[in-house]
């Protein structure tokens, strides 16, 4: 089966300014996304992201390169009707009612009334903006018209939904239910291929992630794989140790922070822990917490970034 998404040495490059100097807002991207995957497209502002997935719509186009949706070119009109796609700053119609606004975009996909209101009803229900079909989007709050966009980009029950920055703007609950309807999306066997900048929110959620600085795809990969499964380190806080003599244990740890009566002790992996607490009693101390850290998405991102800067 061909991937749902596929990227060939896609390369854009802006002229801007008096000049028309040339800038590079994406070079040379090579990427693949499998059918049913759900793939977080991570980098800081300015990265390439919205870039790229403009020319996966087909509404910029490539410098060079080409891009393949279900093996069939972003050129191609007619595999628009399979994709949904919401834009990073949506423009909405103020004086449009939420249902008015998933009704005029349902039409333009030559949906039926009678299709259209079961959808638009289902729609309400899964993005939870339930008795609001009937208020203009100008009163929607920033949270209800993401809501409503998602909506919209789900209208034509796409088999791909391309998603620009969808939990932005929203509170911590209201990204944890775009985080939810997008686990729901891949429950139905949907791709879906999102950007985001908030770390955390991809890494719940993504079987495949790839990181972009610069216009430059640094690193992709099932998380699971790209992410240390070993321990990154173990943080274990120790109380009621004589004066100074956590410093006992300089060759144990990482690294020691005293604050108070507490010291943070930081080991290199679990091996050492028998050893730190058997210390701990002789010396009359008491173990606080132990704490297993795990390298996260935000590690590798912070090492990409630095790369970046050298
Ligand atoms: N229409 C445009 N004209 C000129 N430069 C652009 C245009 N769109 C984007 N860029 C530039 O391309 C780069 C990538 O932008 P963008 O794809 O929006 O990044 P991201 O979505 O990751 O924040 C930026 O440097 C941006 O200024
Ligand atoms: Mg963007």
């Amino acid at each position: 089966m061909t991937p749902a998404i596929q990227i060939r040495h896609l390369t854009k490059r802006f002229r801007t300014g008096f000049w028309l100097k040339a800038s590079t807002a994406l070079s040379d991207l090579n990427l693949e996304v499998a059918r049913g995957a759900t793939f977080g497209f991570l980098g800081p502002n300015g990265a390439g992201k919205t870039t790229t997935m403009k020319l996966l719509i087909g509404v910029l186009h490539p410098t060079s390169g080409e891009a393949f949706l279900f093996g069939r070119s972003v050129r191609e009109i007619a595999i628009k009707r399979g994709i949904g796609y919401l834009p990073e700053s949506p423009y909405f119609y103020d004086y449009l009612t939420g249902s008015e606004f998933l009704y005029f975009y349902g039409q333009l996909f030559g949906m039926g009334s009678r299709a259209l209101k079961v959808k638009i009803e289902m729609l309400f229900e899964l993005v939870k903006l339930k008795g609001a079909e009937q208020v203009q989007l100008r009163r929607y709050s920033k949270g209800m018209l993401q809501r409503i966009g998602l909506a919209q980009a789900l209208i034509n029950d796409p088999k791909l939904v391309i998603l620009d920055e969808p939990m932005s703007g929203l509170d911590p609950m209201g990204r944890k239910d775009v985080r939810d309807i997008i686990l729901r999306l891949k429950e139905e066997g949907k791709t879906v291929f999102f950007s985001t900048h908030v770390l955390s929110d991809a890494e719940m959620i993504c079987d495949q992630v790839g990181i972009i600085v610069k216009g430059q795809l640094r690193n992709v990969g099932r998380l699971e794989e790209m992410l240390n499964p070993k321990l990154k380190s173990v943080e274990v806080s120790v109380r009621g140790l004589p004066e100074g003599r956590v410093h006992a244990l300089d060759p144990l740890s990482k690294s020691i922070t005293t604050k108070g009566e507490e010291s943070l002790i930081s080991l290199q992996d679990e091996e050492a822990l028998p050893q730190l607490i058997q210390w701990t009693e002789r010396e009359g101390g008491k173990i606080v917490s132990i704490v297993p850290r795990r390298e996260t998405l935000e590690d590798i991102f912070i090492e990409e970034m630095r790369g970046e800067a050298t």
